[in-house]
């Protein structure tokens, strides 16, 4: 295949939303309708399934939610739609934050009686600040919930982004008819379906025509009149530009778990999202039309089969042609490597693939060579920028209740931070490990996984603080003379940064206060950060 026609027909978007909202269920019927899964409750199935080839999958079916972020593409409309899906604990949020750097677009989906949530809020942030575009799925509206109106009052208010309803409810909860298409003017009528896929779509040329009394009932006909024509009064008419620029979002209504307005969310996703977009590097801006190969890795998983050590990373194909048994450049190693068995995903059925386009998602076979962030190319010295670090939110000390484990507990911590599990922050003098997370379940994840998968015995004690700030500066005297002042306060990060653990937010302004060349930041992009801190390198307080 041409590279530019494949990059037209791929589709790379992530599903978002606050917890049992209906991602879930959304992404089951989207694969329905894409034919790559045949019944429902298959996706529901499958997280079952996987528990039981995996004990470290019990934590997830247990806590009924999804640790692993997986990946299913399938073709529909002639399109080729990759869904990168995200667990939607809050605790995993830093896994979501991450996946969100390999999609082109979202779809948000929201509970209609309970409008926008905590989650919701942090997630579209992240899209802001990337300008990702947004389509909104309003869920449940078999359900009584809020009126419609002010449900995109509160989305444009909580998410400060514009709307734009596609699709408009006609009732809701027991008086839920069906949604109008405002975009292709037709109306779909509700029927409870969990099964099938509903298509019982009546065109309706004219709004005014008196067919659509018969249909739904003089009374919701005229109410719909009327707030269609309040919605042209209100909101701009749809504009892709602005929705492709992060500007707008287009809003549909639905039930996902009766296959109900899906449809209408698909059809208009393929016509209006973007295919795959290029990305920033630290040497120059990469587009997907590049002949070049050039892609990063946002996630890696590890011991999908317990009977195996290895593990899978997650790359993103951003420029060029991935090629099976072709030599790339790892650029942080400055190594070649060549992947005998890179893996694509169908709806979880993993199969060998020889070659992949931008836009797609490729599994590569790992044994430590990969961590978040990294970046293989055909041959160029640059790396993607956008995958970043957090500070994290809890702070525990990682103690050896079994001093013959050392070096399992050591190459299991590295190894689980190398996917991206916690942080870690290494403090002198004693080697002592402080891991830092943004829930208290990664901590019950990584002491499980680091029993079972390495053997290693351990337990974590908390630490008082409250955030972690990567030091950038210019000024090497100012620096020095705060790690002497500071010491007890520092620490390593993986990548040997330097980083100051605050305790309080007054300690972190006292030394904003006194040391004003040095720049404490919770949040960086890695490669930024590893350029900016190559400035500073003769720190000798670690060694
Ligand atoms: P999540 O991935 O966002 O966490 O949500 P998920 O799809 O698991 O959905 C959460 C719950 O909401 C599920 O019920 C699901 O069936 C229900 N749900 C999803 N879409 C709709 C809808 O359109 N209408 C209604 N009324 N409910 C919906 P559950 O009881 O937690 O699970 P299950 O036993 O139904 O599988």
């Amino acid at each position: 295949m041409k590279n530019q026609e494949a990059i037209e027909k791929r589709r790379t978007f992530g599903i978002i939303s606050h917890p049992d909202a209906g991602k879930t269920t959304l992404t089951e019927k989207l694969l329905l309708f894409g034919g790559a899964i045949q019944t429902a409750g298959a996706v529901k199935n499958n997280k079952i399934k996987k528990s039981a080839t995996s004990d470290f999958m019990e934590i997830e079916k247990q806590r009924g939610i999804s640790v692993a972020t997986s990946v299913m593409a399938f073709e529909y409309n002639g399109k080729q739609i990759n869904i990168l899906d995200t667990p939607g604990h809050k605790d995993f949020a830093e896994d979501t934050f991450r996946t969100l750097t390999a999609v082109d677009s979202v779809i948000l989906v929201i509970d209609c009686a309970n409008g926008v949530e905590e989650q919701t809020r942090k997630l579209m942030e992240v899209c802001r600040m990337r300008k990702t575009p947004v389509i909104i799925f309003i869920n449940k509206m078999d359900r009584d919930g809020k009126d419609p109106f002010e449900l995109l009052d509160e989305l444009e208010q909580s998410l400060d982004i514009k709307v734009r309803p596609l699709t408009w409810p006609i009732g809701m909860g027991d008086r839920f008819q069906g949604v109008y298409n405002i975009y292709q003017k037709g109306l779909n009528l509700f029927s409870a379906n969990k099964t099938k896929i509903s298509d019982d779509v009546v065109s309706i040329s004219d709004i005014n025509d008196a067919s659509l009394n018969e249909i739904v009932g003089e009374k919701p006909a005229d109410e719909l009149r009327e707030e269609l024509e309040m919605i042209e009064g209100v909101y701009d008419a749809f504009s892709r530009e602005a929705y492709l620029a992060g500007d707008v979002a287009p809003v549909f209504f639905g039930s996902a778990v009766n296959n109900f307005g899906v449809k209408e969310l698909l059809d208009t996703f393929c016509e209006v999202s973007p295919s795959p977009r290029g990305r920033e590097t630290d040497k120059r801006m990469v587009e997907p039309g590049d002949d070049q190969f050039s892609g990063f890795v946002f996630k890696i998983h590890a011991n999908l089969d317990p009977k195996h050590r290895d593990r899978i990373a997650f790359l993103r194909v951003v420029s060029g042609k991935f090629e099976r048994n072709t030599f790339y450049q790892h650029v942080r190693l400055d190594k070649k490597l060549k992947f005998p068995n890179p893996t694509s995903f169908m709806a979880q059925d993993k199969s060998v693939i020889d070659e992949a386009y931008p836009g797609d998602v490729v599994g590569l076979y790992d044994t430590g060579n990969f961590k978040i962030g990294d970046t293989l190319t055909s041959g160029e010295v640059m790396m993607y920028k956008g995958i970043p670090s957090f500070s994290p939110e809890i702070f525990q000390e990682l103690e050896n209740l079994d001093p013959l484990k050392s070096k399992q507990l050591e190459k299991g911590i590295r190894q689980l931070i190398d996917e991206g599990v916690a942080q870690l922050f290494v403090q002198q003098p004693g080697n002592r490990k402080i891991v830092g997370t943004v829930g208290q379940l990664q901590f019950e994840v990584i002491n499980y996984r680091l029993i079972h998968e390495y053997g290693a015995n351990c337990r974590f004690v908390p630490r008082n603080y409250f955030k972690a700030c990567w030091i950038t500066t210019d000024n090497n005297e100012q620096l020095q003379s705060f790690i002497r002042a500071k010491s007890n306060y520092l620490a390593k990060d993986k990548d040997d940064n330097l980083v100051f653990l605050a305790e309080t937010t007054f300690l972190l302004q006292m030394a904003e206060q006194d040391y004003p060349d040095l720049v404490f930041k919770s949040k960086m992009e890695n490669t930024l950060l590893v350029a900016k801190l190559k400035k500073c390198q003769n720190l000798n307080i670690m060694s």
